[in-house]
């Protein structure tokens, strides 16, 4: 849906200019109106309501809004909603497929990786990004230096970096049952 506020007039009475910009939004194409200077995060939680990417410091310094652009994890505040045109943006909401949690997801929940879950969508979005990049070592520093971005206020880092090995244990697990039904 989109909001009214970026048509509303100035205080010279002048309105405000818009952009269109299209891209996909958790595998849906979208193409919606926005301010030049519209951030991302604010586009997502403002304009297309979807609250899930958190805003924390709004400068790129606490990983809260970490959205995956084309598949890597990005700070949505950083990031203007007119240069995703023609990308792939996915939020939080959009990691569970077809009704069924992210392995990430689930990890989080069974290793009990969050206190307040403020910063958890973010955590969550650069966990994922982290397992599907082959440069990343598996080894539990490689891991925290990856997630370095992402600060968690309440310190529930000991059992995020559990909640990420474990998920990248399900990812292979699944990955080798999927290559065991190809198997005459
Ligand atoms: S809100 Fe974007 S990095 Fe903190
Ligand atoms: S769980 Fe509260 S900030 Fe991380």
């Amino acid at each position: 849906m989109m909001d009214d506020s970026v048509h509303s007039p100035t205080r010279r009475g002048i309105p405000a200019p818009t952009l269109n910009v299209n891209f996909t939004l958790n595998q849906q194409p979208i193409s919606l109106e926005v301010a030049p200077n519209a951030v991302l995060l604010d586009v997502l939680r403002e304009q297309l309501g979807l609250g899930g990417t958190k805003k924390g410091c709004d400068h790129g310094q606490c990983g809260a809004c970490t959205v995956h652009v084309d598949g890597q994890a990005m700070n949505a505040c950083l990031r203007l909603a007119v240069m995703c045109e023609g990308q792939h943006v996915t939020t939080v909401e959009g990691l569970a497929r077809e009704g069924e949690l992210h392995p990430v997801q689930q990890s989080f929940l069974a290793c009990d990786a969050f206190q307040c879950g403020y910063c958890t969508p973010g955590q969550m979005m650069s966990a994922t990004a982290l397992l599907n990049d082959a440069r990343i070592g598996s080894d539990d520093a490689a891991v925290k230096e990856a997630m370095s971005g992402n600060i968690c206020r309440c310190g529930a880092y000991k059992n995020i970096l559990t909640a990420i090995q474990q998920a990248r244990a399900t990812l292979a697990d699944d990955a080798t049952s999927r290559a065991g039904e190809g198997t005459p």
